[in-house]
């Protein structure tokens, strides 16, 4: 489990620290997942799954996927079957979602099987290679691109963005509002150990952010933003030449983020499937996260010509798309019981409340030059129970 010499970033940041003084914890996040060799995403090991340290959906069960490939399926009709139509898959990690998307796709839609290309876009460059073995059956329809030629908007894609808890993992300025007003919490060291002080804003779009996005925050309240993600969205937008993007997260609406509830706002660390608080141990071999402000992404989406189609919990968007109809199939199928145990489980886990991922995580579903009527995330699915 132990991959990586934590000690090799924490003396890196440590003496970049002593050298130029306090970073915002943004720079200190941003390095604890993404140093080049270091990070926690950057390193090698396992992060996602029972060998790593959580488990994203499309870990949990195919039927994700699937069902995510039959809503594509459904955009590429709305599109008006366009001839030449893009699946592009940010944080793509090691490939499983897609393969799922493509293994549905090519058995229930033939026709825009034979037109698809599945584009992977990953931080981690070296993961290209555990996603060509994951897409091996669909190895002809794969394509590359980088985060930044994303970012840049030169990719002119007609199709569907995905992304599955990869905003979650941009990082995030951690703000304070104090008696002397909005403070922005720095790195420092005291004593050879990471600390945190509170100093003005070293970004003034962190005020204007909050403005923006129409956030007041109470006295003593801790808040984290996520500049990134807006950034993150505009490239998105900038790429996106016709069609849809879904964004697939854990988070809220902005009145709920920022709510008087959550004083002490929502980062977390992750490690061997154990939650923590101190982001300052096991520096870049635990996962550092926070909720995902979908109001901001509603916004931001609006302001760069992203029409917002459909936002809701995860478990509505599985139960719209089709999760019935999957979980009859896999019930009717002749395997022995405990398989179909493993199933039910795995399911329940997708679609449950309370410790399940069913109303934590939130599906974001937005068009751009699109008549988005005929998805199926729109559709009136509790009529059909
Ligand atoms: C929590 S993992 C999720 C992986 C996968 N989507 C899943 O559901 O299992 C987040 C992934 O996003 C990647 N990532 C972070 N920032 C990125 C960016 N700007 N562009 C592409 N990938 C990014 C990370 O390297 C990591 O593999």
């Amino acid at each position: 489990m132990e991959t990586v010499d934590d000690s090799a970033l924490r003396t890196i940041l440590l003496e970049r620290i002593n050298a130029k003084g306090a970073i915002p914890f943004a720079d200190f996040m941003q390095s604890c997942l993404y140093e080049p060799g270091l990070g926690y995403y950057t390193s090698a090991g396992r992060k996602v799954g029972a060998a790593g340290d959580f488990y994203t959906s499309s870990n949990v069960h195919r039927v994700f996927g699937r069902l995510i490939g039959k809503e594509i399926a459904t955009m590429w009709h709305a599109m008006g079957e366009p001839a030449s139509f893009q699946i592009v898959e940010a944080g793509a990690g090691n490939g499983r979602l897609s393969a799922d998307i493509m293994d549905a796709i090519a058995e229930l839609e033939p026709a825009l099987y034979a037109t698809v290309t599945c584009r992977l876009i990953e931080a981690e460059p070296s993961l290209a290679a555990t996603q060509q073995a994951m897409l091996a059956a669909h190895a002809d329809r794969l394509a590359w691109s980088s985060p930044d030629e994303l970012a840049a908007g030169t990719l002119a894609i007609t199709g569907c963005i995905l992304t599955n808890e990869l905003v979650d993992a941009l990082p995030v300025h951690l703000v304070e509002m104090t008696a002397a007003g909005l403070q922005e919490v720095m790195v420092t060291v005291a004593d050879g150990e990471f600390c945190e002080q509170l100093a003005p804003l070293t970004n003034p779009e962190i005020a204007s952010y909050l403005q923006r996005h129409n956030v007041t925050l109470a006295a003593g309240q801790k808040a984290e933003i996520r500049l990134a993600a807006d950034q993150w969205l505009r490239g998105v937008a900038k790429s996106l030449a016709r069609g849809f993007v879904v964004t697939i997260d854990y988070g809220y609406l902005a009145d709920e983020l920022y709510g008087r509830m959550r004083m002490n706002g929502t980062l977390l660390c992750y490690y061997n499937h154990q939650v923590a608080e101190n982001p300052y141990i096991r520096v870049g071999r635990q996962d550092i996260t926070a909720h995902v402000d979908f109001t901001a992404l509603m916004q931001t989406g609006a302001e760069a010509g992203l029409e917002k189609v459909w936002y809701g919990e995860q478990y509505r968007f599985l139960m719209a798309t089709g999760m019935m109809e999957e979980i009859m199939a896999l019930e009717t199928r002749p395997v022995p019981e405990e398989e179909r145990l493993k199933d039910r489980l795995a399911l329940k886990k997708l679609l449950l409340p309370d410790g399940g991922m069913g109303d934590t995580f939130k599906a974001l579903v937005q068009g751009k030059g699109v008549d988005a009527a005929g998805l199926l995330c729109l559709r009136n699915w509790t009529a059909a129970l």
